[in-house]
């Protein structure tokens, strides 16, 4: 993907604050620190345009970003941070809930997990929300840098047994430090934004 423009449009808490606009959506769901952001930044080339940090629980908001005037990337907020108030989490929870179900662009949910570990009981249940919604459900897995290659492909079949994946379906090794795994993941997505 040749990426000519990329521009934040804003951060948003609540649906009727969503843009408007009419193009193709795809969102980055998975716990905090998983790398959410970083990879948005990885996949547009561009260091800094999405906040991240060492400490969980950066990106707080729903924040939109526009590619080359045709398509947007959607940074979630993670999941399944420890560090927050029960009530603040429940509202995370919310924010996340009304955007899945407001979004009529949405094409495909990308679910993120850190491939070196065991998907958790969140990631187990955004998944199979994913996959009763009839998206693609294409999973990539964070950090791959972290792993030698035998052991990233042990975690990979690892995960897909945890997630109970059909054999089918596909987790590119993905990392935003080495940027590998790139091209597959802007293949996989232009899928869904040509169609
Ligand atoms: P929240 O906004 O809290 O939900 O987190 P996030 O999923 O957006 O994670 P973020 O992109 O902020 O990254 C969290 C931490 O992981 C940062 O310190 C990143 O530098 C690091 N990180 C992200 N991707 C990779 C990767 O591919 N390899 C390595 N080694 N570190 C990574
Ligand atoms: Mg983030």
């Amino acid at each position: 993907m040749k990426i000519k423009e990329a521009s934040f449009i804003g951060s948003f808490v609540k649906p009727e604050q969503f843009p408007e606009d009419i193009v193709p959506e795809i969102a980055l769901a998975g716990r905090s620190n998983v790398g959410k952001s970083s990879l948005i930044n990885t996949l547009l080339g561009r260091k800094k345009l999405a906040k991240t940090s060492g400490t969980p629980g950066k990106t707080r908001t729903i924040n939109f970003y526009r590619i080359n005037q045709h398509f947007f990337l959607v940074d979630l907020p993670g999941y399944g941070y420890a560090k927050v108030s029960k009530k603040e989490r429940h509202s995370w929870g919310k924010m996340i809930e009304n955007y899945l179900a407001e979004r009529e662009n949405l094409r495909e949910v990308v679910l993120l997990v850190d491939i070196r570990h065991d998907p958790s009981e969140d990631d187990r249940i955004m998944y199979e929300w994913i996959r009763n919604q009839g998206y693609g459900h294409l999973v990539v897995a964070t950090k791959a840098d972290k792993l030698s290659k035998s052991r990233q492909m042990q975690q990979i079949r690892r995960i897909k047994t945890k997630l109970a994946m059909p054999e089918d379906a596909t987790i590119i090794p993905f990392s935003s430090l080495k940027k590998t795994g790139m091209e597959a993941v802007w293949d996989l997505l232009k899928i869904h934004l040509e169609a």
